[in-house]
């Protein structure tokens, strides 16, 4: 199958969290299977893309639409295709913020025009000479708007020519809603604007276009595919999954054992593997220098690496912190987010500077020292579709504590409830009361040294490589097909 990956970022060219892993791997596991993938994304300013151009097109404008460049880039990972156009896309700030951390003004526009040229890849009209998408693989709200284009475009084409249009919703609580005015701008059909479509409580959504429109809905695993479809998870959505609920499917993401694997980590001060956990001391000791914290081998080092947002559950960490502190533990925190959270962390560091460090920058070298330095890892997120980190602590020998929720749960083996095969600790409510249940049992399970490597192995052993779910990706493909070609 030819396939159109598109997404607002891609590790490692540009990455904000675990969409940009994903969208750097899972394209690479779809080729391993024998499909033909570009992955489009747009050309943001300052962005360092290694690799061949083996190609250039000029999208010329039309109407308010701008004129653009496609770029096509064969890169050491995957082959993007850059959607060039500095008017909206070469600026200062993040891919989806300015510098201020206020949303760019035009998102609305910015990515409605990457939807565009993402659907028209997929009609025999492309503008890549000759490579019209089978599917067009939308990712989240910024590219949301591409299956409505889509649906509404191939619509006059026969049934053998129409591609079919898929949306991953890596997180419902962005949903890119915006006046309803801006429709306009988007030239959504009139038809299309009502509550069957896009419109959201008086406004449009752009993922709730690509709900309606796509011939099949995933998100990122099995467990918070049901829980969107309720009320408490669904933000707002509930009703349109619970409407189209025969085309949702969950499918756990893999993380890119290229990238994270601990026995061959460039990043890491010293390699290791699960038959020598004695070399992963050297980490710790180089994390609590790098940190200035105590240089204990005895403390039990926690990390967080994370967004620095209430969907986190970082007040757990804090609220219980003192007495983690109490109780000889150490705790490494690197994130950006919330000033609310900046300053409260600041402050833990401040009151322990030999026990607390916090790191307020996106530094993905330390990222990985934190993995392979820290004994457990926290993540007692309010809500976690899937979640990565917990996944790289797993394989970094860095057993998880992590909340009943999304993937979180499908993830981590709990080493009370298996004692056989635990590799975490997985909170028993989502609460203060669960998180300090998990700490205290992590506490005592980690002053078993024995009891500790077992369940430091179980996850070390595990397998969460891309292919199982890329095999899942490509039947739901086909089934989007199926559907789309009626
Ligand atoms: P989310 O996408 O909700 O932020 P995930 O766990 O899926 O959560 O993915 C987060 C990704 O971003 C991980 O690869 C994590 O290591 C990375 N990350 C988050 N914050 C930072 C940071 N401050 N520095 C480096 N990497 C970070
Ligand atoms: C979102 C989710 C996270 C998930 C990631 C990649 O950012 O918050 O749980 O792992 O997308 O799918």
């Amino acid at each position: 199958m030819k396939i159109l990956f598109a997404t607002p970022e891609c590790a490692p060219f540009v990455k904000t969290g675990g969409l940009g892993d994903v969208s750097g791997a899972l394209p690479q596991a779809l080729e391993r299977l024998g499909h033909d993938v570009r992955v489009l994304m747009p050309a943001y300013g300052g962005m360092k893309v290694d690799g061949d151009v083996e190609g250039s097109v000029d999208l010329p404008g039309e109407g308010h639409w701008p004129a653009a460049q496609l770029i096509t880039v064969q890169t050491p990972t995957v082959k993007l295709l850059l959607l060039s156009c500095p008017a909206l896309f070469d600026r200062a700030g993040g891919p989806y913020v300015a510098p201020g951390g206020q949303d760019h003004h035009d998102n609305a526009f910015r990515f409605g025009f990457l939807s565009r040229v993402a659907a028209r890849i997929g009609l025999p009209s492309t503008p890549l000479a000759g490579w019209q998408a089978d599917v067009v693989h939308a990712n989240d709200w910024p590219c949301g708007l591409a299956p409505l284009y889509l649906a509404d475009w191939r619509s006059p084409l026969p049934r053998g020519q129409r591609a079919a249009g898929v949306v991953t919703i890596h997180n419902i609580a962005f949903q890119g809603i915006f006046p309803m005015a801006t429709a306009d701008v988007l030239q959504i059909p009139w038809h299309w604007r009502g509550m069957d479509a896009v419109e959201f409580w008086g406004q449009m959504s752009m993922l709730k276009g690509a709900l309606q429109f796509s011939d099949a809905i995933t998100t990122v695993s099995p467990t918070y595919a049901d829980e969107i479809r309720t009320e408490a998870f669904g933000v707002g959505l509930h009703g349109v999954l619970q409407a189209q609920s025969h085309k949702l499917t969950g499918i756990l993401n893999g993380i890119d054992t290229a990238v994270w694997n601990p026995r061959t980590d460039p990043l890491l001060v010293q390699n290791f593997g699960a038959a020598d956990l004695a070399a992963r001391q050297a980490n710790k000791a180089a994390l609590q220098a790098h940190c200035a914290l105590a240089l204990d081998r005895s403390a039990m080092l926690f990390g967080v690496v994370s967004r620095l947002t209430s969907q986190k559950g970082i007040d757990l960490v804090l609220q219980l912190l003192p007495r983690m502190v109490e109780h000889g533990a150490q705790l490494v925190v690197l994130g950006q987010g919330e000033p609310w959270l900046h300053e409260a962390l600041q402050a833990a560091a401040q009151r322990h500077p030999r026990s607390v460090s916090a790191n307020f920058a996106f530094d993905e070298g330390l990222a990985h020292n934190i993995e392979a330095g820290i004994d457990c890892f926290l993540m007692p997120s309010r809500f976690e579709p899937c979640g990565l980190n917990q996944m790289y602590s797993q394989a970094y020998g860095a057993p998880p504590i992590v909340a009943p929720t999304g993937g979180l749960k499908d993830s981590v083996v709990d080493a009370d409830a298996d004692r056989l095969h635990g590799s975490g600790f997985v909170m028993k409510t989502a609460d203060a009361a669960g998180f300090e249940d998990a700490v205290l049992r992590a506490f005592a399970a980690f002053a078993d040294k024995d009891r500790w490597q077992r369940i430091q192995r179980n996850g070390m052993d595990r397998d969460f490589g891309w292919d199982r779910s890329a095999q899942q990706y490509v039947r739901v493909y086909e089934a989007a097909l199926a559907a789309a070609r009626g």
